[in-house]
């Protein structure tokens, strides 16, 4: 099963995907996760992604799309995967369905994560995340604090805050989304698999709620 997790920054993609890993036993690939991992170990690609991300911009769509080609034809997914911030143009969008196709395999759901904008910088200038690679997990400072500040609840590594969590940054990501990404769910309504959820503090226990409603939609609950 191949889930796409759409939506702006800070609507949830990661928090979701990483709950719907464990639920689904499929993994999360998340293409800002492999990014970060490069550009901490310095790597050629790390340099080139770092440039666009500290701009909020998007990484070159064939820099990107031979990452997830890469990806995707390692071993432990070809039983399905989550696709956490990939596609993100048009262009990724019908590369992915051409990689897929090779496979024999397609896009199943795609899971469009909304929020309002000023909602989503209280999120995001408040995210922490756990430096431990392996762990990752992501904290909200005012909504899922850790026990014990700046050290991670389930593994003890030290949290950090994105070098592109800041304001200025996060209105850059949110123009780049609504230029470059947003069309995809129009891409994807057409396909005839398209789901929307709304995101929302009040109503969602970080992610949770969204999680176990999207489990119940594959299973044709709801
Ligand atoms: P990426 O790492 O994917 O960042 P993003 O899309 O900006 O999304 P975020 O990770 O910021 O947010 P999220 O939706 O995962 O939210 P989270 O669960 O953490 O990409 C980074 C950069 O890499 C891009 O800007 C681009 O430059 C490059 N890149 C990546 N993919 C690319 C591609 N395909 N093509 C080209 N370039 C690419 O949650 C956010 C916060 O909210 C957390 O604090 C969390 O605790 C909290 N929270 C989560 N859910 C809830 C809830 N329901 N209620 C309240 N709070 C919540
Ligand atoms: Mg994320």
């Amino acid at each position: 099963m191949v889930i796409i997790m759409l939506g702006a920054p800070g609507t949830g993609k990661g928090t979701v995907a990483s709950l719907l890993q464990k639920k689904l036993e499929i993994k999360q690939i998340s293409t800002g996760d492999i990014f970060r991992k490069n550009i901490k170990e310095g790597t050629e690609l790390g340099i080139i992604a770092k440039e666009y991300i500290s701009e909020g911009k998007l990484v070159p769509d064939d820099i990107t799309i031979k990452i997830i080609e890469d990806r995707l034809n390692e071993s432990d997914v070809q039983n399905g995967a989550i696709l956490d911030g990939f596609p993100r143009t048009i262009k990724q969008a019908e590369e992915l369905d051409r990689i897929l196709a090779s496979k024999g395999k397609k896009v199943n759901k795609v899971i469009n994560l909304t929020t309002p904008d000023e909602e989503i910088i209280e999120r995001i200038v408040n995210r922490r995340i756990c430096s431990n690679q392996e762990c990752k997990k992501i904290y909200n400072l005012i909504l899922n604090p850790p026990k014990q500040e700046g050290i991670c609840d389930k593994c003890g590594s030290e949290l950090i805050k994105r070098k592109d969590d800041t304001e200025e940054i996060v209105r850059e990501r949110l123009k780049t989304y609504f230029e470059q990404t947003s069309p995809l769910i129009q891409y994807y309504e057409k396909q005839g698999n398209m789901l929307t959820e709304i995101v929302s503090k009040t109503i969602n226990r970080l992610g949770i709620d969204v999680a176990e409603d999207v489990v119940q939609i594959l299973k044709g609950e709801k």
